[in-house]
C-alpha cells in the first residue's frame, strides 16, 4: 500500500502530529510538507494535516485538499481551541465539507500551543476581539503543553486503526 503523509506547519504542532502519523504508516510511505507534497493520484492512501486558522484548515492545506477528489484520505489538524469544543466541531465539519469528493477514512484534532507573538499582537488590536478572559488564559497554557506524548500517541492510533480497516483487519 502506497502511502502518504503530508502537513502544512507554520510553527511545528502539526509536523511533529504529522511524524506521529508516518508512524502507524507502512514501511516506506512518504512523508513530506505539503509545500513538497507529490501528486496524490499515485498513493492508495493520503493524510493531510493543517493548522487552524480563523476556525478552518490554513490555505495550503486546502489548497492540497482540493486535489484529493477521489481518493482514501485521512486527516489531522492543531488548534488552539480544546479539541472538544464547539470551535474544533465546527472546523472538522467544514474540513470534510472540503473534502467531500474524497473518502475521509480517518480524523484527528489536537491542541497545539499558541504562537505568543500572535496572541501578543491580537492584544494590541483596536476593538480586541480576543479579549484575555480567565477562561482564554487558561486555554492558552493547555494549548502551551501541546502536542504532547498522548497526543501523539492518540494519532498513530486513530491512523493504525483506519489502516488496519482498510486492510479488512
Ligand atoms: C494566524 C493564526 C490564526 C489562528 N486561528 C485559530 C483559530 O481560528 N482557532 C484556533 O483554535 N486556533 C487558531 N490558531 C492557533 C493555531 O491553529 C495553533 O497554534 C496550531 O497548533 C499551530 O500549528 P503549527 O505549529 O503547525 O503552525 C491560529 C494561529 C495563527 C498563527
Amino acid at each position: 500500500m502506497k502511502t502518504l503523509v503530508t502537513y502544512s506547519s507554520r510553527t511545528g504542532n502539526t509536523r511533529l502530529v504529522a511524524q506521529a502519523v508516518h508512524e502507524a504508516m507502512p514501511e516506506g510511505g512518504l512523508l513530506v510538507p505539503v509545500e513538497d507534497a507529490p501528486d496524490p493520484k499515485g498513493f492508495d492512501f493520503v493524510a493531510v494535516g493543517f493548522w487552524v486558522d480563523k476556525g478552518m484548515p490554513d490555505a495550503k492545506a486546502q489548497a492540497y485538499m482540493q486535489r484529493l477528489s477521489g481518493r482514501i484520505v485521512g486527516v489531522f489538524g492543531t488548534l488552539g481551541a480544546y479539541p472538544d469544543s464547539q470551535h474544533a466541531r465546527d472546523c472538522l465539519a467544514k474540513t470534510l465539507e472540503l473534502l467531500r469528493g474524497s473518502t475521509v477514512v480517518a480524523s484527528f484534532l489536537c491542541q497545539g500551543k499558541v504562537d505568543p507573538k500572535l496572541v501578543e499582537a491580537m492584544s494590541r488590536m483596536p476593538g480586541n476581539a480576543h479579549p484575555m478572559t480567565p477562561e482564554r488564559k487558561a486555554r492558552l497554557e493547555e494549548a502551551a503543553k501541546h502536542p504532547d506524548a498522548t497526543d501523539l500517541a492518540n494519532a498513530r492510533s486513530v491512523f493504525a486503526q483506519a489502516l488496519a480497516r482498510l486492510h479488512g483487519n
